[in-house]
C-alpha cells in the first residue's frame, strides 16, 4: 500500500526513480546526458537535501539552482515544453510511488518552482 513522504529515505526513492526515468527520457534526457553530462554522484544527493528542505525544512539544500539552470540553457536553449514535460514526470513518479499531503505538497511545490525556472530562464 502507498505511503505519504514520511522521511529522508521516501524522498531518495523518489528522487532516484525519477532521474532513473529521466536519464532514457526521450523529451529530457538528453539536457541532463549530452548537454550538461551530470554527475549522477553529486546530483542525486543534491536533489535529496533540496526536497528534504522544502517538505520538511532541514535547512541542509544552499545550491543556486537558477544559476544553474542559466548557464544549461546558454548550452542549449530550453523550451515551454521541457518544463511541462519535467512536471508531468515528476508528477507521475510521485503519483506511482506515494499519496498524502506531503506527495501533494511536492508536487504542487514543483510544479511552482519549474515555473519560476522557466519564466526566470527563458522569460516566458
Ligand atoms: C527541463 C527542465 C529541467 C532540466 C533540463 C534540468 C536540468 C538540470 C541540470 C542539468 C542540473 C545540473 C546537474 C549537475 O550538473 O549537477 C540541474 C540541477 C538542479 N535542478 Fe534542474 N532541470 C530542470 C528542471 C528543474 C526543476 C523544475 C526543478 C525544481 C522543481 C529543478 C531543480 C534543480 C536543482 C535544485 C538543481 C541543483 C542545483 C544545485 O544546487 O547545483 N530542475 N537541473
Amino acid at each position: 500500500m502507498k505511503t505519504d513522504i514520511r522521511n529522508r529515505k521516501d524522498i531518495e526513492l523518489l528522487v532516484d526513480t525519477f532521474y532513473d526515468t529521466i536519464k532514457t527520457d526521450a523529451v529530457i534526457g538528453f539536457l541532463f546526458t549530452e548537454v550538461a553530462h551530470v554527475n549522477w554522484e553529486t546530483h542525486l544527493p543534491r536533489m535529496y537535501d533540496f526536497w528534504e528542505n522544502i517538505l520538511f525544512y532541514t535547512g541542509n539544500y544552499n545550491g543556486s539552482p537558477m544559476q544553474v539552470h542559466k548557464e544549461l540553457h546558454s548550452k542549449c536553449p530550453m523550451k515551454p515544453e521541457h518544463f511541462e514535460h519535467w512536471v508531468i514526470v515528476f508528477t507521475t513518479t510521485v503519483d506511482q510511488l506515494f499519496v498524502g499531503e506531503k506527495a501533494s505538497e511536492i508536487k504542487e511545490r514543483a510544479l511552482n518552482i519549474a515555473q519560476v525556472i522557466q519564466y526566470k530562464t527563458l522569460g516566458n
